[in-house]
């Protein structure tokens, strides 16, 4: 086994859902290499990630990926410190490939491998490009997880509140769908609601003022239904820029107002927030106004990678997780929680 150098060189693997995407990292934040292959369009014509599809090519992608990896680092396999690979939670047979060929090649080149929990992924995602300590704050919304999570320190973590229903992706996914716009929804109506007015219609906003840090946002995908069977009953056209944009804001307030009131009961003023969602333009610059430390993953860095699970990989061994005996993909794998 090697020991930690200052060379320490982390291989992260990450193929949860519909991306295989790989990175090199040299010690804690050097990227040497990254490559990410989407299958967005491979998806796209069924309006939604196939989990079937989505395996098979990660199978025909993961080890080229690998390979061009390792050769734009200028390394080979047996020159890595460790082998980082998303555990779970997530597809299946998406995290089979990931976690199969990571086990394979952990034998193969005499490298330790380490599954990493893909939302303690997401954490991470912040300090690819920030140093940051905990404690903090992290705002996690994505296709499948709104959640905000208190770090107290590194692998102690606290659940202060996830959503009842959809989670804050899917929400854009499902109005998109909605508005007749491609899959995924989230990028799409962020672009339209740019030339949008988002005080056009006056959207629920989710929990706003409910003392708990909670989310729901399948009422406000019923609301935008309404409207738009509405509109569309009344013979006129869709004023999809404006539905974009005031269906955005209202994703917006509920997430924020729901941060606000996390920093309000732990008095913990550093945030961050990851996930496809923050790579949101209206909710980035929500974030930002000043009222607290926001450290924000650029928005390639908020989507699934494969730097941030590395990197939480690399975090992990360094305090002692040894997790590779017996090492499977979970597809509900939780975080570990420490209240
Ligand atoms: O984190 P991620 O890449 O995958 C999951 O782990 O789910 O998040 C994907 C989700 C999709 O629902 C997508 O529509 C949403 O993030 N998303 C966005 C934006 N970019 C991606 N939502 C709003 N605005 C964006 N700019
Ligand atoms: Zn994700």
């Amino acid at each position: 086994m090697k020991t930690m150098s200052t060379n320490f060189l982390t291989l992260g693997i990450e193929t949860s859902c519909d991306d295989t995407a790989v990175a090199v990292l040299k010690n804690d934040g050097e990227v040497l290499a990254e490559f990410l292959s989407s299958q967005i369009k491979d998806h796209a014509r069924f309006g939604g990630v196939v989990p079937e599809f989505a395996a098979r090519k990660h199978l025909e992608n993961i080890l080229p990926l690998i390979d061009v990896t390792l050769e734009k680092a200028g390394i080979t396999g047996k020159d890595l410190s460790l082998i980082a690979v998303t555990q779970g939670p997530g597809l299946m047979g998406s995290l089979l490939v990931g976690v199969g060929t990571a086990l394979a090649l952990s034998q193969a080149w005499d490298v330790p491998v380490i599954g990493v929990n893909h939302i303690e992924g997401h954490m991470f995602a912040p300090m690819i490009e920030a140093s940051l300590e905990p404690p903090f704050l992290s705002l996690i919304a994505s296709g499948g997880h709104t959640e905000i999570i208190k770090a107290d320190s590194f692998g102690k973590y606290a659940m202060l509140g996830v959503t009842r229903d959809d989670a804050a992706g899917e929400a854009y996914d499902k109005a998109a769908k909605l508005l007749g716009l491609p899959y995924p929804g989230g990028p799409e109506i962020d672009k339209l609601a740019r030339e949008g007015n988002p005080f056009a219609f006056e959207f629920p906003i989710p929990m706003k003022n409910t003392p708990q840090v909670e989310f729901s946002f399948s009422g406000l995908k019923t609301a935008l239904l309404w409207q738009v069977k509405k509109l569309k009953d009344s013979g006129q056209e869709l004023p999809v820029n404006d539905l974009c944009a005031s269906f955005q804001r209202a994703v917006t307030e509920a997430l924020v107002a729901k941060v606000s009131l996390a920093v309000r009961l732990t008095g913990i003023k550093n945030v961050t927030a990851s996930g496809g969602v923050a790579a949101n333009s209206a909710l980035r610059r929500a974030l930002s106004e000043g009222r607290w430390n926001t450290y924000l993953p650029s928005p390639s860095r908020c989507t699934d990678n494969a730097v941030m699970i590395a990197l939480a990989g690399r975090y992990a061994w360094v305090r002692g997780v040894r997790n590779q005996d017996g090492l499977a993909p979970d597809p509900s794998l939780e975080l570990p929680l420490t209240i």
